[in-house]
């Protein structure tokens, strides 16, 4: 019977682990970035599975360099290819293990990304990572180290048990015996099983599971060295290498409401020790999972003014028009944090007409009273919704919707036309974002015809492309009659277009 980890690993964007929000990260902690803004840098990604995230993000960065280290041949091939198809030569794929990484002379790096392995690895590849880390990252480079924590994932470990010793053995398909696996859980918690009675959370995870990907259940599960973290022990092995805690690429996790529940937000704030506010913060929430993000070198805690200061270097803007910002930010609790008051929404106004930095945004009449300090705070609530976002690159100005347009980016031409498997949605890059600006796929069909055929032609070019594919347009899940679809969907684009233009995900032709 074949391995279950022999099934790829499905493709994935994990935009925090992009540069751009690395940097903000960062400058929350009162930290430059690993290189000026604007100029070329080195990125590591360990464990890049099919290279998804590192083929996008070097696609809007052509000038620095970006390399995946990943055992897996499968995965190295997917991803070369995919870079290939997109014209993307920046990017470099390399077969190998951390444990022999002397030998795939990996270069000086400043950002090292590690999305979902360092919790999976065993402790000689453990090792081995924290060797690259102090060997390879620069001073003042960032880490991003994405994992499964403790306390949540405690109370999932018998349940990994059960899957293991339920399929042991078991002939046929691999993915079969996840399913059967699978359906009898489920059985098991619906007569009331005590394990599930008593363990709430297994059960919570068990139905999340059910609903993933099963690709993604069977590296989860059945990966040999499953060791789910405290941060403390992260903390202290990325200490070894020389690398103090920077924040959380989880935004609200960097402030103490936005992060935990009322009650347990005073204590929070008194707690001086950086380390131990996590401690609390993950047993007031159950972490299940961390992104922290480490910085080589020290990390003290900064001011407000600090962090104002850092701040200033990042132009910022937003990724949906006014009309669709929300006004609350949602707290842990139920509560809410109300985005309302005159320098919320004088800030949500300004940075929906165009990204702009703190200094730019004092020009204007409406904020020039507020200090910088403040903005810069009210700015920080609102990145935390991501609907405001730092800018990673220069935006166009914002214009009136376009009436045709082209598609700048060959990854993003290929990404839309040969969509990665059957996602719901396309993640075409967005340049002044330095992530992706997710589209549906019927969307994506419609963007691309235009970009392909021109406004006249579009309608026609979508029919041929979707009639050769067998995929055709749908509408409330149903196939529609394709005109009509095809102008429907045009029209539900169209008050997004202008963002899409001043974002760069098309342009005006
Ligand atoms: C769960 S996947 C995560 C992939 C990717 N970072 C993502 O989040 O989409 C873990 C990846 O680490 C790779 N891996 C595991 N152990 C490794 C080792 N010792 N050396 C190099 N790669 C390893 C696996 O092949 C797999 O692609």
């Amino acid at each position: 019977m074949p391995d279950k980890l022999d099934i790829l690993y499905p493709s994935g964007f994990y935009s925090y682990q992009a540069p751009i929000h690395l940097d903000y990260v960062a400058a929350l902690g009162g930290l430059p970035p690993p290189v000026p803004r604007g100029s070329p840098f080195t990125y590591l990604d360990l464990g890049c599975g099919d290279g998804f995230t590192i083929i996008l993000l070097a696609s809007v960065y052509p000038e620095s360099r970006f390399l995946g280290v990943d055992l897996n041949p499968g995965h190295v091939a997917a991803g070369t290819a995919l870079a290939a198809a997109g014209g993307v030569a920046n990017v470099r794929l390399i077969e190998g293990s951390f444990e022999a990484w002397r030998r795939l002379d990996l270069p000086r790096c400043h950002y090292i990304g590690m999305h979902g392995v360092y919790a999976w690895i065993s402790e000689a590849a453990r090792e081995a990572v924290i060797d690259i880390v102090r060997e390879r990252l620069e001073p003042g480079g960032l880490l991003y180290a994405g994992y499964n924590a403790y306390p949540g994932w405690a109370a999932v470990a018998p349940l990994r048990q059960f899957f293991l010793d339920y399929t042991r053995d078991m002939p046929g398909d691999p993915i079969e015996s996840i399913r059967a696996t699978l359906r009898h859980l489920k059985e098991l918690r619906q007569k009331g099983a005590a394990f599930f009675q008593q363990n709430p959370t297994a059960a919570g995870v068990l139905e999340e599971m059910a609903g993933k990907d099963i690709r993604y259940v069977a590296h989860e599960i059945y990966s040999p060295h499953w060791s789910p973290l405290p941060f403390s022990a992260v903390a202290a092995q990325m200490a070894r290498a020389g690398l103090a805690f920077a924040g959380s690429a989880d935004l609200q996790h960097n402030y103490a409401r936005p992060s935990v529940r009322a009650e347990f937000a005073a204590a929070l704030l008194k707690e001086t020790d950086r380390l131990r506010a996590e401690l609390h913060r993950d047993y007031a929430n159950n972490t299940f999972f961390r992104r922290d993000v480490f910085v080589k070198g020290a990390a003290p805690r900064p001011s407000a003014k600090a962090v104002a200061d850092r701040l200033a270097d990042f132009a910022f803007g937003s990724r949906v028009p006014f009309p669709e910002m929300s006004r609350a930010l949602p707290l842990p609790g139920g509560e809410a944090m109300a985005l309302d008051s005159p320098l919320f929404s004088a800030l949500q106004r300004a940075l929906a007409s165009g990204a702009a930095t703190i200094a730019a945004l004092r020009q204007r009449p409406e904020l020039a009273a507020f200090p910088s300090e403040a903005i810069a705070q009210a700015i920080q609530m609102l990145a935390i919704g991501n609907q405001i976002v730092p800018f990673a690159g220069p935006a166009a100005p914002v214009t009136e919707a376009p009436r045709d347009w082209t598609i700048p980016l060959r990854l993003n031409r290929h990404l839309l036309a040969e969509s990665v498997e059957d996602a719901a949605l396309l993640l075409p890059m967005a340049p002044a974002l330095g992530i992706p600006a997710p589209l549906l796929r019927d969307e994506a069909l419609v963007l691309l015809a235009v970009a392909e055929a021109g406004r006249e032609g579009a309608a026609g070019w979508a029919w041929d492309y979707a009639q050769r594919r067998g995929a055709w347009l749908r509408r409330k899940k149903e196939r529609a009659a394709h005109d009509a679809a095809f102008s429907e969907i045009l029209t539900s684009l169209t008050p997004r277009l202008a963002k899409l233009a001043e974002i760069g995900v098309i342009a005006p032709r």
